[in-house]
């Protein structure tokens, strides 16, 4: 796995590596495991989803409507690689702002939707 990683130069995306990198910052919970699969027994609402996981369906639009319908009213649904390399996240993410009748926002390749 080292030679792997050397070979192609890839970042370290483990869990280890996002504990360390949110090590000071008190109000993140780790929580591990596969979304949404792991989590459909979730029933908290929440502020903000922020999506960089699977970038294709089925499992970017399970995500979507599965944390979508937890956010706040007023919270904030967004993510990463909104391109079009990414033909299922412009595509759902465009349904869901017109779905919602609210902005899609869009900067570089971050998009974000208010909840309505
Ligand atoms: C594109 S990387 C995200 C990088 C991260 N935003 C960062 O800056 O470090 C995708 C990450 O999602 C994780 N991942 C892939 N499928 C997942 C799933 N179903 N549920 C949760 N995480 C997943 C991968 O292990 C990887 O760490």
């Amino acid at each position: 796995m080292d030679k792997v990683k050397a070979e192609f130069d890839a970042p370290d995306l483990s869990p280890e590596v996002f504990a360390e990198n949110v090590k000071d910052c008190a109000n993140i919970t780790q929580h591990k495991g596969y979304s949404p699969k792991d989590f459909l027994d979730w029933s908290e609402p929440v502020d903000l989803f922020f999506d960089d996981a699977v970038h294709t369906n089925p499992i970017f639009l399970e995500n979507l409507q599965h944390w979508g319908k937890l956010v706040k009213s007023g919270g904030i649904v967004s993510g990463h690689d909104f391109d079009p390399n990414h033909y299922d996240i412009m595509t759902e993410v465009s349904r869901l702002a017109k779905r919602w009748k609210t902005e899609l926002h869009v900067l570089g390749a971050v998009w974000w939707i208010k909840k309505p």
